[in-house]
């Protein structure tokens, strides 16, 4: 699906968020500042798909967290259709915006039925009368392919599979506006991975909903994003609509990315990507673009001035790139940045 971004007003708008944590020590030293997110601007029009890939460590899980109201941002500001976040009260939040998680099992009560489970979002707004919450949480559960047959079972009684979508059905039953999925296929059977894709994109459909859909699976980012965010160490490299990042990716580091295979297992390392040098320590970022020390395409200006996330193409395109070989202020030495 394409969006106009020029005419559409976002449902999310990202701006210049960043998120510091302070890091000790030891006893005898001062605590580091690691910059998990650092500059982030991104809109999401409504209905749209966002992916958010890089490697273990770039970021991403704290951005989602930030989006979802789980974590206050440092900086920056964060507006849902227009309203600032940080004023929108908690529980008002909570139903505007939902996460999945990687991991179903330990997001549910194994000693509540999975009804139970559905049901308890609209107990805890005080939403609808309690005599229908059950029979609300069953056609959910129905409409994310679980029969009412699984209505009484328990999260134990489940598969993997089965138990996201009891997760994806606990994050709908409130109407959300956007959903943020971090990682919602990663532990999930390859099989089975497809198939709730696929429920995701149809659910998207039928209650218009909207996500930032975070992964460091090129290949499943690929399958659901309209428009895909490629992350590097706390920054966005390259942001650019899925089938062009996929055909002709911009930033040397998503060229990289793209030309790799990235891990299925999120928090197993940082994988081989066949760059020079090794992953740079987030509590001693490099200066100026945090890429170039690894970039095979380094220039004059990139050890020192930090890249903006500027149109790429000179604007002929739709996406933006972070990167001097596509800012026409420095004149490369090599090539101008190219399809790959
Ligand atoms: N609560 C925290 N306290 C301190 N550091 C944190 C905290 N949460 C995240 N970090 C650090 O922030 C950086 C980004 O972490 P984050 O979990 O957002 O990465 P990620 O892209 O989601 O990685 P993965 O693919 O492994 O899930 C990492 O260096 C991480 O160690
Ligand atoms: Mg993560």
């Amino acid at each position: 699906m394409t969006f106009d971004h020029t005419t559409t007003e976002p449902l999310l708008s990202i701006r210049n968020v960043a998120r510091r944590f302070s890091i000790p020590q030891g006893l005898l030293k001062p605590p580091k500042v690691l910059n998990a997110v650092n500059g982030i601007d991104l809109d999401v029009a409504p209905g749209e798909i966002v992916g958010i890939v890089g490697e273990s460590g770039c970021g991403k899980s704290t951005l989602g967290r930030i989006v979802t109201g789980l974590m206050p941002a440092s900086e920056g500001t964060i507006l849902l259709g227009g309203r600032d976040v940080s004023t929108i009260p908690r529980l008002e939040l909570a139903r505007l915006v939902q996460p999945i998680f990687q991991d179903p099992y330990s997001s549910l009560n194994p000693r509540r039925s999975i009804a139970g489970t559905v049901a308890e979002p609209l107990h805890i707004h005080g939403i609808g009368e309690s005599s229908k919450r059950f029979e609300k949480a069953v056609e959910m559960l129905d409409r994310v392919g679980l029969p009412s047959r699984f209505a009484n079972h328990f999260p134990s009684q489940l598969s993997g599979g089965q138990r996201q979508r009891v997760a994806i059905a606990r994050a709908l039953i409130l109407n959300p506006q956007l959903i943020v999925c971090d990682e919602p296929t990663s532990a999930l059977d390859v099989s089975v991975q497809s198939q709730i894709l696929n429920l995701l994109m149809e659910l998207r459909r039928d209650f218009k909903l909207t996500y930032l859909f975070i992964s460091h699976n090129l290949a499943v980012v690929e399958h659901i994003a309209d428009r895909v965010g490629v992350m590097y160490l706390g920054r966005i490299a390259e942001m650019a609509p899925a089938p062009d990042l996929f055909a002709a990716p911009r930033h040397p580091y998503s060229q990289a990315l793209l030309n790799s295979v990235l891990t299925p297992e999120p928090g197993a390392g940082v994988p081989d990507i066949g760059l020079r040098g090794t992953f740079p320590d987030p509590l001693n970022p490099p200066a100026g673009c945090v890429f170039h020390p690894r970039c095979p395409r380094e220039f004059g200006p990139c050890s020192s001035r930090v890249p903006a996330l500027l149109p790429a193409d000179s604007g002929q395109g739709s996406g933006q790139v972070a990167c001097h070989l596509a800012n026409p202020e420095f004149s490369s030495p090599t090539e101008p940045l190219h399809v790959a």
